[in-house]
């Protein structure tokens, strides 16, 4: 079973800094997770809120400020005060440390709550720069940004999101068209999600954290899990 970072290491560093995802980067797993948003000046940064609030020592929504500005707070302190230093990392400062390693990359566009028009057209461009284009799983909850993926770069892999536990998921993937579903822990275990997998379709699970969790998904079939504790999970799967 595929094994992601969420958010990089983030049970054990704060995520989506740089720290979290080097220490996944050390780690022999499938890949990693990470949120993208669009600043004022259009560059791709990587944090999981619209807003700076819970995981900076500033304020505000990301859409309002430049790159340049959101560098100047501390992304790290609110976990620790060891991270400090950690500031908030661009798409590409990502790509560039993945850039020697295996390791795939599950981009989640966050244009749920901004739709941050012409973002997917900016990743496309940026995951082209970096060489990063088979390795890439782009996702999103937001299935307009997906169908937008698909038709700018169909070869791209992509995935769609949901949050809502009571979804037929029959056929959906070759609707829209996406590659996979990725569903949250407590929707994994309904019906809906057997009869996907039993109709073949790719399914991942977010947030899993729980060891018997990841047993129990690894029967039903499911193709990989997102998980803020990497190391313990493949230790239980392994051991
Ligand atoms: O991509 C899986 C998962 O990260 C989606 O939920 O809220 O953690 O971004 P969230
Ligand atoms: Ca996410």
């Amino acid at each position: 079973m595929e094994i992601f970072a969420h958010r990089g290491v983030s049970a054990q560093y704060p995520e989506n800094t740089m720290a979290a995802f080097t220490a996944a980067s050390k780690l022999q797993i499938t890949g990693i997770e990470l949120d993208v948003h669009l600043t004022a000046d259009r560059e791709l940064v990587v944090i999981h809120d619209e807003t700076i609030d819970r995981t900076s020592n500033g304020s505000g929504y990301v859409k309002d400020y430049t790159l340049q500005e959101l560098r100047a707070f501390d992304f790290g302190s609110w976990f620790s005060a060891a991270f400090e230093d950690e500031s908030i990392p661009t798409l590409g400062d990502v790509l560039e440390l993945f850039a020697g390693t295996n390791h795939r990359i599950n981009i989640e566009l966050k244009t749920d709550v901004f739709p941050y028009d012409g973002i997917e057209a900016l990743v496309i461009r940026e995951i082209a720069a970096y060489q990063m284009t088979e390795r890439v799983i782009i996702s999103s909850f937001n299935h307009e940004s997906i169908q937008i993926i698909s038709q700018r770069a169909p070869y791209i892999e992509k995935a769609a999101l949901f949050a809502e536990i009571l979804v037929d998921f029959t056929g959906y993937t070759s609707q829209i068209p996406a590659n996979a579903i990725h569903v949250n822990l407590p929707t994994a275990f309904r019906r809906s999600v057997q009869e996907a997998l039993n109709e073949g379709t790719t399914v991942r699970v977010y947030t899993v954290n729980d060891v018997e969790d990841a047993k129990q998904l690894q029967q039903l079939g499911v193709k990989g899990i997102f998980t803020d504790d990497p190391e313990k999970i493949v230790a239980a799967l392994v051991g």
